[in-house]
């Protein structure tokens, strides 16, 4: 591990609730050695997905059907599946941001998908580029299996899309009938009064799929997300399902804790990683010199940064390895892999000081990366 871990979307330890968890495996456990001697069942263990159907009704104001719900292996399971369901042959069109999680543009590329990516300002995906893409593709006769779009959080740059234009989107969608898979998997982090209702409740004709995850409010170890789809395309992503069903230990034990400590555990958690938000915003704020832009995340586990662009990108990121920082650089988000001069930082699993000391020490590489002298600061 380095000393400044700032790249992963990984969460606080300190929160991880080891114990509380040790505790309900051995309360819910023993009265489980039928069901664990059977497999899960493609959908996973009911009570979990009823509680994931509060989870979401509390926040978003809307029922969610329990039959409707697939847990699975982390949201990445449900981002993977809507690929390999909906991409049927190399060629096949994926609209998205431009700059998105790089996990499933390489999910996506692995299924030789045409990526589209569509720039981005400060609310998310813009709606005109959306449209221009749409027609564009449709003028060549083609139509893109679906819209994946990261309206909540954005990974990497943070961004919340307003609600006018989360209806605008799903207006587009519907026009060009393209279903829209929503990746949601940062919906409980959040360290500000931000809320904006989920697409999945927003109306629509085309299909919306709905994907969350536990593993940015608890941890990523735990591999536990869901997914949520209209039929009868869940039962088409349910048949690629090749793992007989999500671990019922894994959701079990994670029900039995979560069922009383749901929202003291994510009010807690935040309370605790909106601290380390503000250490990096705070330490990014002295050096404007470098870092001349950064986002100001409401939610989410990432900063956005900017820097000069006479930064030679890989001599900074070689300089800030050998110092034992690690980050992630923009060209990882961008669909088409421009090298861009940007990175993202990640706040959640670093302590406060090494926030402010990696950052700091990260300021020092970008200055020492110039390609021009005006930015070689003695
Ligand atoms: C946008 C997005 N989707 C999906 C994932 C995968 O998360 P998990 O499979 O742990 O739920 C991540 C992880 O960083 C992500 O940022």
């Amino acid at each position: 591990m380095e000393p400044y871990p700032l790249r992963s979307g990984w969460t606080n330890p300190d929160s991880f609730p080891s114990q509380e968890l040790a505790d309900a495996a051995s309360r819910i456990l023993p009265g489980l050695s039928e069901e664990m001697a059977q497999y899960p069942g493609e959908l996973g263990y009911e009570p979990l997905r009823r509680l994931m159907a509060e989870r979401f009704e509390k926040r978003e104001g809307m029922a969610l059907p329990v039959d409707e719900i697939a847990l699975t292996t982390g949201s990445m399971q449900g981002v993977t599946l809507m690929a390999q369901t909906l991409i049927k042959k190399p060629g096949d069109v994926i609209v998205m941001e431009e700059f998105s999680y790089a996990g499933t543009i390489d999910a996506y590329q692995i299924e030789r998908a045409e990526l589209v990516g569509i720039p981005l300002d400060e609310d998310g995906m813009r709606m005109d580029a959306l449209e221009d893409a749409l027609r564009n593709l449709a003028a060549k006769g083609k139509k893109p299996k679906f819209i994946y779009t990261l309206v909540t959080y954005q990974n990497p740059t943070g961004s919340i899309m307003p609600i006018e234009r989360r209806r605008e989107l799903l207006q587009i969608a519907d026009r060009y009938e393209v279903p829209v898979v929503e990746d949601h998997c940062y919906a409980d982090t959040i360290y500000e009064d931000c809320h904006v209702p989920a697409l999945y409740t927003l109306p629509h004709e085309v299909p919306v799929i709905h994907i969350e995850s536990l593993s940015k409010i608890l941890g990523p170890g735990l591999r536990v997300g869901y997914f949520t789809a209209p039929q009868p395309l869940l039962d088409d992503f349910l048949n690629f399902r090749r793992d007989a069903g999500p671990s019922l230990l894994n959701a079990a034990v994670l029900y039995e804790y979560l069922r009383e400590n749901l929202w003291d555990h994510v009010d807690r958690n935040n309370a605790m990683v909106k601290l380390k938000r503000d250490a990096m915003l705070h330490e990014l704020s002295k050096s404007p010199d470098v870092f001349e832009w950064f986002s100001k995340p409401k939610g989410g586990l990432f900063v956005w940064v900017k820097m000069p662009d006479s930064t030679d990108l890989e001599a900074c990121e070689q300089l800030a390895g050998s110092r034992g920082i690690d980050y992630a650089t923009g060209k990882a988000f961008h669909v088409y892999g421009e090298d861009v001069p940007y990175l993202r930082l990640a706040f959640g699993y670093p302590t406060v000081d090494e926030i402010k000391e990696g950052v700091s020490k990260l300021a020092d590489c970008v200055r020492e990366t110039q390609r021009t002298p005006s930015h070689t600061l003695t």
